[in-house]
C-alpha cells in the first residue's frame, strides 16, 4: 500500500489534514495552494491556544535500561547515512534496519556499516516502507533522517508501534504535529528525542556549565542562529530527494530551522525547566538573493525557468522570544545572504558574558566587561569548568567525528542514556517548543510581526522539572568500538 503523509494522518485518525501540507514535489513558482493562506495561518493561531491536558509528564522519565539498543533508521540520505557509521561505532547498539525510499540510499548506508555484529535488513522502494520496519518487533529505537514532513508521522508511528525516536531537526513543521508528538510520548511512554547535535557542540557544553555555576550571574538575553551560506544548492536538483528543501523555502516564510540556535541557549535558560517561552514576535526580510539565484540558473538551463518570478522566503528571519522570567531569546535564520557562518550562541547575563561566533568563541567579566578575556584566562576557565561529557568523550569524538565530533557526542550520549535507563537530555517538550518557533513565526511574519503566544508544552510542569544534569552521574559507561 502507497502512503503519503496526507493520507497517513487521515488513515492514523489522529486530525484532520492540515493546509499546510506540503504538496509532493515541485512545480513553477509557489503554488497557489501551497502560499500561506488565511486558513492556514488561523489554523496556526487557533492551534498555539488550544490545550491540550498533560497524560504524563516524560520530563525526567527514565525507561527500562537496554543492554542492547537494536535501532532501525528511517531516512538514510546525506544525514542519515552518516549517522549509521557513527552509530555503528557505539558499543551496545546493533543496526538492525536501514529504511529509505530510494533502495540505492538504503544499500549505501549499509554499506558505510564500520564494524561486525548489524544484521542491517533494508526496507526500500516504497514512501511507505518505513511502516512494515517499525511494525518489527526487535527495534527499540526509530532514527529519524528524513525530509521535514515526514518526521513526525514516522514519530508517532514509531512510538505507537512501542519504539523510542529519535528525530532530525525540526522534529515538526506545524503547531499540529508539534502537539501530537506530545501526546503519543506521554501515552505510549516512549522517549521522543530531538536530534539537536548543536546542543552537543564544546562551547555550547561550556557555557552550559558555566550557566550551572552561576557563571553569568543572571542571564538577561541570548541568542542563537543558523546563518549559513547554501545558496545556489538549494536550487540543485542533480541528487534525488534533495527538492524537498526548495519547496519548503518556498511555500513558508518564517524561520524554517530554528533549533541549531535555540536548543543550546533553550537549555543554558533552563526552558521547559524552572523557565519557559512566553511569546514571540518574527520579521523576516524580504527575498533579494532566491529569486535573483533563480534568473542566473535560468540562463544557463531551462530547468531553472520553472522558478523564475517564483516567490520565495525572506532572505533573513529575526525572532525574538520573551521568556516567563523576563529574559529575551533572539533567533536568526539565513541560508542565503553571503556572509559568514554563525550560530551566533551569545549569552548576556548580570556577572558575564559568552560569544561564539565570529571565531573563536569568547568571555568577558562584569569587572573588565570592557574587553574579552585573555585566551590565556579561557583557557583556565576552560580547564576548570569543561563538563564530563567532555573531558571524558572529545578527542573520540573529534576522530569520529561529525561536524567536528559534536554529531557522534550527541549520539553517543543518547545511547548512553538508553542503555543505562536514564532520562533522555531533549525530550519531548523540548523538541515540540524548539520546533513550534518555526509555525509561529509563519504566523508573525505574515501579521506585520505581531505577538503569539508560545504553548506550554508542559502543561505547567516546568515549574516543577529539574534542570538538565549533564555530569554523567550513572551514566559514561557506554565504550566505543576501535577500528
Ligand atoms: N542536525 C544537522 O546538523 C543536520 C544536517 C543536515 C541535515 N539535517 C536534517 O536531516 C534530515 C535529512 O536531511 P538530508 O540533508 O540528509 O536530506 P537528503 O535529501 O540527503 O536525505 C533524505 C533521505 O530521506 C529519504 N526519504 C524521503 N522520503 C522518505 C520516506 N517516506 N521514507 C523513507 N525515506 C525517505 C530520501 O530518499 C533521502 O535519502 C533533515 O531533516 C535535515 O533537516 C540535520
Amino acid at each position: 500500500m502507497q502512503i503519503n503523509r496526507r493520507k497517513f494522518i487521515k488513515a492514523a485518525g489522529v486530525a484532520t489534514v492540515s493546509a499546510m501540507l506540503p504538496a509532493k514535489g515541485l512545480s513553477g513558482g509557489m503554488p497557489a495552494e501551497n502560499q500561506p493562506s488565511g486558513k492556514s495561518l488561523k489554523k496556526i493561531y487557533r492551534e498555539a491556544y488550544k490545550k491540550h491536558p498533560q497524560k504524563f509528564n516524560m520530563c525526567g522519565y527514565a525507561a527500562p535500561k537496554l543492554e542492547t539498543v537494536r535501532v532501525g533508521f528511517v531516512g538514510v540520505g546525506n544525514r542519515g547515512s552518516a549517522a549509521v557509521e557513527r552509530i555503528s561505532r557505539i558499543e551496545g547498539v546493533q543496526i538492525v534496519a536501514i529504511c529509505d525510499e530510494l533502495t540505492g540510499h538504503a544499500e549505501k548506508a549499509k554499506a558505510r556499516i564500520q564494524t561486525p555484529g548489524h544484521p542491517a535488513l533494508v526496507y526500500s522502494g516504497k514512501e511507505d516502507s518505513w511502516m512494515e520496519m517499525c511494525r518489527r518487533e526487535d527495534i527499540d529505537l526509530v532514527y529519524v533522517a528524513t525530509p521535514w514532513e515526514w518526521h513526525a508521522p514516522v514519530g508517532i508511528y514509531s512510538m505507537r508501534q512501542g519504539k523510542h525516536v529519535a528525530l532530525e531537526i525540526p522534529a515538526a513543521t506545524t503547531v499540529e504535529d508539534c502537539w501530537r508528538l506530545v501526546e503519543t510520548s506521554e501515552e505510549t511512554k516512549k522517549h521522543c528525542v530531538i536530534l539537536e547535535n548543536c546542543c552537543y557542540d564544546f562551547f555550547e557544553l561550556l557555557t552550559l556549565n558555566l550557566a550551572r555555576h552561576g557563571f553569568f550571574g543572571e542571564i538577561v538575553h541570548a541568542e542563537g542562529g543558523y546563518i549559513h551560506e547554501i545558496g545556489e544548492s538549494l536550487f540543485f536538483r542533480g541528487k534525488p530527494g534533495r527538492s524537498w528543501r526548495l519547496n519548503e523555502n518556498m511555500r513558508r516564510n518564517g524561520n524554517l530551522y530554528p533549533t541549531h540556535g535555540l536548543g543550546p541557549v533553550a537549555q543554558i535558560m533552563n526552558i521547559n525547566r524552572g523557565n519557559r517561552m512566553e511569546y514571540m514576535v518574527s520579521m523576516s526580510s524580504d527575498d533579494f538573493l532566491m529569486n535573483q539565484y533563480a534568473k542566473e540558473l535560468s540562463r544557463k538551463e531551462d530547468y531553472f525557468r520553472q522558478f523564475e518570478g517564483a516567490s520565495f522566503r525572506g532572505n533573513m528571519n529575526s525572532s525574538i522570544i520573551k521568556t516567563i522570567q523576563g529574559q529575551t531569546i533572539l533567533i536568526q535564520h539565513d541560508i542565503t545572504t553571503p556572509r559568514p557562518y554563525s550560530r551566533l550562541h551569545a549569552i548576556s547575563g548580570t556577572k558575564a558574558t559568552a560569544q561564539k561566533y565570529p571565531l573563536p568563541p569568547r568571555l568577558s567579566v562584569a569587572e573588565d566587561h570592557k574587553e574579552w578575556l585573555s585566551e590565556e584566562k579561557f583557557r583556565e576557565i576552560e580547564q576548570q569548568y569543561n563538563p564530563p561529557i567532555i573531558r571524558k568523550m572529545q578527542a573520540i569524538a573529534q576522530e569520529i567525528g561529525g561536524h567536528g565530533g559534536m554529531d557522534f557526542l550527541m549520539d553517543w550520549r543518547l545511547m548512553d542514556c538508553l542503555r543505562n535507563g536514564l532520562p533522555v537530555d531533549m525530550d519531548v517538550y523540548d523538541a515540540a517548543s524548539w520546533s513550534v518557533i518555526g509555525p509561529l513565526s509563519e504566523w508573525s511574519v505574515a501579521n506585520r510581526s505581531a505577538p503569539i503566544d508560545i504553548p506550554d508544552f508542559t502543561n505547567g510542569a516546568w515549574k516543577e522539572n529539574q534542570p538538565l544534569d549533564i555530569s554523567l552521574k550513572d551514566g559514561g559507561t557506554t565504550g566505543v568500538v576501535t577500528l
